[in-house]
């Protein structure tokens, strides 16, 4: 039996212990922002956050979940999570949105962990993160909206 919390709420899992986080999230716990992309931890779609780091759950035996806190996309707030997401917004970054949430997610802990990153440091950040749509101008210049909103 894995126990942890989803979003602030205790989940137990007493399926395979080598079900992917993924599928707890979207099958079991029916929370479907939380995208299947590649399956080999190489596009991001996937991105939670676990313990405050991003994971790819697609390659995440649940069993590595016992006693964690997870957030998806649905859950994740805080100012960090509130900035990243009006930035979103107000400049129209998703095209056809497959990857966003995993952009969002993997934002969200990069403004956690740097407040004001540079480009450099947005690049390395997000370089896990796959857009097939070549949003990465809009996702660059929307990090850093984010950031200078929760300056001062
Ligand atoms: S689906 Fe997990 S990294 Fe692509
Ligand atoms: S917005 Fe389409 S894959 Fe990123």
């Amino acid at each position: 039996m894995v126990t942890f919390t989803l979003n602030g709420q205790t989940q137990t899992f007493d399926g395979d212990p080598d079900t992917p986080l993924l599928w707890v999230i979207r099958d079991f716990a029916k929370l479907t922002g939380t995208k299947y992309g590649c399956g080999v931890a190489q596009c991001g779609a996937c991105t939670v956050h676990m313990d405050g780091s991003t994971r790819r759950s697609c390659v995440t035996p649940i069993s590595t979940a016992d006693g964690s806190e997870i957030l998806t996309i649905e859950g994740v707030d805080g100012p960090e999570a509130e900035a990243v997401k009006t930035a979103w917004v107000a400049i129209d970054v998703p095209q056809c949105g497959y990857c966003q949430s995993g952009q969002i997610m993997s934002a969200v802990s990069l403004l956690q962990n740097i407040p004001k990153p540079s480009d450099d440091d947005i690049d390395g950040a997000m370089a896990g993160n796959i857009c097939r749509c070549a949003t990465y101008q809009r996702i660059r210049q929307a990090i850093h909206n984010a950031a200078a909103s929760m300056e001062g």
